[in-house]
């Protein structure tokens, strides 16, 4: 069976579909799934922001085709672990959980890089292009250190 992974930010437009992306391209396909979903409803259905699909690509990793999905309460069961990109996503994320099982799949994505410090990815969507190679590079050393922790 395999392990499924999912990423999870606001709006699952900038930062959740790049963390997906990533890890995708980290692991055996044959192995584990890679999923992102935001915990706001407004992107359902929706291609990732432009300049995530750009600083992907230019990295050599197309997210095109990734259509945006909101949380659900049942992807506690669907998923094993649940990486969450900031502060603000694992409160969102933690009130939906039913029991400490649910609980103990959510961790901040940044806790791979920086343990115990909260660090939050910061949210680009109001910024320029920057904000966006600096998530990248942030999800990048991240999903390193979990491909070679799973694979
Ligand atoms: P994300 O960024 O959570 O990294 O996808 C956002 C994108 C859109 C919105 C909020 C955050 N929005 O409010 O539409």
């Amino acid at each position: 069976m395999k392990t499924k992974i999912l990423m999870v930010c606001l709006g699952n437009i900038c930062r959740s579909p790049l963390a997906e992306g990533l890890l995708k391209s980290k692991l055996d396909p044959r192995k584990f799934t890679v999923d992102s979903a935001g915990t706001g409803h407004w992107h359902v259905g929706n291609s990732p922001d432009p300049r995530s699909v750009e600083v992907a690509k230019k990295n050599g990793i197309d997210i095109s085709a990734q259509r945006g999905m909101q949380f659900k309460p049942t992807f506690f069961e669907a998923y094993d672990h649940i990486f969450v990109m900031d502060n603000s996503n694992y409160r969102d994320v933690m009130q939906l959980a039913k029991s400490q099982a649910d609980k103990d799949k959510v961790s901040l994505i940044l806790d791979e890089v920086f343990p115990m410090e909260n660090v939050d990815v910061p949210d680009p969507y109001h910024g320029g292009v920057d904000g966006f190679d600096n998530v990248f590079a942030m999800l990048d050393e991240a999903t390193t250190i979990i491909a070679d922790r799973i694979s």
